[in-house]
Formats: structure tokens, C-alpha cells, sequence
């Protein structure tokens, strides 16, 4: 058996710098990957076959539009043999449509464990190429380290980047990336622009740094706010931002233990909301 931890994806600064002409968004932006995240296990067995358990299991059925069995039968078709198979139990720890690459990660997951289960060795490229025609998230998710991503999320440049102390929170809603996107006001936002390890260290930097989805994630969706608001009245929040299309927003705190007690009060505040203390990769 073959287990992978498919860990939430956080957009730190995420610039939107333009649209291409098939409508897609270019981006400029830096995203870590966080302790916490879904469990996959993966067992060899003679057809595909998908379960589905976890606290949010019940929103994401184990059909075939379900991401995971969308990867493995891609990769099956393109480097395997049809007689492979696997027997994969996906555990559903974050919430599902919420900003932090639940699907994406969930994808790259399946490419890792499959490749290995099934003795696959695509060149990375080949791979990455492959993760990308299943979302634009794909190919950072398959990798699973800081990094500066440009382009659509296909240019890939790691980054060294300490762990750091976060809180996530989601108001328990889920937004629709596409109609984020189609509700910005301007596409063409500056870049993140030069970074060469930042002098004062990364969270100085960070700070200076926007969402541009966020004002259109709020009012698409105004828990958003409430829910930054929240995570700045936290003692030892440096600063609060929104990861991805939303509804999920971070704070980065200046200890673990600061992160902790403000996850607990956050969880007794709000028991409706998804909030974890979680320290980043590195
Ligand atoms: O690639 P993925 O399936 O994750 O994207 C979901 C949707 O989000 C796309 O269909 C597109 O509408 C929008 N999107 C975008 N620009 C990006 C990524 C996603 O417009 N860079």
C-alpha cells in the first residue's frame, strides 16, 4: 500500500498580470504547501476503482468527474496499459472548492503514487505537461515545495522559504474559481517584480504583496471579510490575506504557539468555520 499526503496549497502573494486569448488568467505568484492537507492511500487491484471518506467527503462524490480518477486514467492512457489498475481511498480533510488546491493536490497525488505503483517513468516534463492539461494548480501541486509561479502555473521556480507559523480559516463556503475571475474589474495588475531573497526576510516582503482576486472573492462572497477581519484581531498575526479564488484566507503569525492560540479561539468563536494551525513546508 502506497500512502501520499496531499497537502493545502497557499497562495503567500498571488498578482494577476493579464488574460490570454483563450481566456485563462496569467499570473504572477508564490505559493507554499502546509502540513495539514487530504490522505490518499493507493493498493494495486485490477480495475480503478475511487472511495471517498473524511469530514468532507459527503461534498464530493467518488464518480468519475471526481479529479482523482480523471489523473489516474490519464496517466494510464498515456504511459501505462490498460489492464492497470488501483484501489484508492481518498481521506477529505479540507474543504472542497475553498482556494487551497484541494482537487489540484488531490491530482498530483494520484500522478506520484501511480507512477510508482504502476512503474511509470515519465520524463518530468512529460509530467508536468500532463498535470497541467488537468489544471492549472496541477504542476505546482506535484512538486509540494515553496515556489514563484508564472504563466498560467506552468513556470515553476522554487524557492527557499522557512517554515512558517499559519492559521487557515474558511467561513464554510465554497466559491467558484471561474466566477471569481470573470468578476475581476482589471486584469492587468503589476507583477510581484524582483525578489532575490528578500533583505528583511520573506514576511516584510510578503506583506507588501496583494490578492488581486480578493475584492472580487468578497463581494461574491462577504464572509471572506469577516473572516480576514477576524484573523488580524489575532494577537501575533502579521498579516492576513485570502489564498487563491477564496473562500479561504491565512494569517502568518510570528510563533507556533501564537498560531495555536489563535486557532483555538477562532474554533470556539466560530464553530461553523474550517480553521487549522499549520506550519508551511520548506
Ligand atoms: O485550471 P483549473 O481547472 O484549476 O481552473 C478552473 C477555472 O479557473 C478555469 O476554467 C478558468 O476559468 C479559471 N482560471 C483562469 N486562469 C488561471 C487559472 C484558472 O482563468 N490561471
Amino acid at each position: 500500500m502506497l500512502q501520499q499526503c496531499a497537502r493545502a496549497k497557499i497562495n503567500l502573494a498571488l498578482h494577476v498580470t493579464g488574460q490570454r486569448a483563450d481566456g485563462y488568467h496569467v499570473l504572477d505568484t508564490i505559493v507554499t504547501f502546509a502540513e495539514t492537507g487530504d490522505r490518499l492511500t493507493f493498493q494495486t487491484g485490477n480495475t480503478l476503482h475511487l472511495t471517498v471518506t473524511g469530514p468532507y467527503s459527503r461534498f464530493l462524490p467518488a464518480d468519475t468527474d471526481n479529479i482523482v480518477l480523471k489523473a489516474a486514467q490519464a496517466l494510464r492512457s498515456r504511459y501505462g496499459a490498460p489492464e492497470q489498475g488501483a484501489s484508492i481511498n481518498l481521506e477529505k480533510n479540507l474543504p472542497v472548492a475553498s482556494g487551497i488546491g484541494g482537487g489540484s493536490a488531490n491530482a498530483a497525488a494520484t500522478l506520484r503514487a501511480l507512477c510508482t505503483l504502476w512503474r511509470l517513468k515519465p520524463a518530468a516534463d512529460d509530467l508536468a505537461e500532463l498535470a497541467l492539461s488537468l489544471g492549472a494548480d496541477v504542476p505546482m501541486c506535484l512538486l509540494q515545495k515553496p515556489a514563484r509561479v508564472t504563466g498560467i502555473g506552468e513556470i515553476i521556480e522554487p524557492l527557499s522559504i522557512a517554515p512558517l507559523h499559519l492559521v487557515l480559516a474558511n467561513p464554510g463556503l465554497s466559491i467558484s474559481t471561474p466566477d471569481v475571475f470573470n468578476q475581476l474589474a482589471e486584469k492587468e495588475n503589476s507583477a510581484i517584480g524582483e525578489m532575490e531573497s528578500p533583505v528583511d526576510g520573506w514576511i516584510p516582503f510578503l506583506i507588501g504583496q496583494r490578492n488581486d482576486l480578493q475584492t472580487a472573492a468578497t463581494a461574491l462572497c462577504p464572509p471572506v471579510q469577516t473572516c480576514l477581519e477576524a484573523l488580524q484581531n489575532c494577537s501575533g498575526s502579521r498579516f492576513e490575506r485570502m489564498s487563491g479564488s477564496g473562500a479561504t484566507c491565512f494569517a502568518v503569525f510570528d510563533s507556533r504557539t501564537t498560531a495555536i492560540e489563535a486557532a483555538n479561539r477562532l474554533n470556539s468563536t466560530h464553530p461553523d468555520w474550517w480553521v487549522v494551525a499549520t506550519d508551511t513546508v520548506s
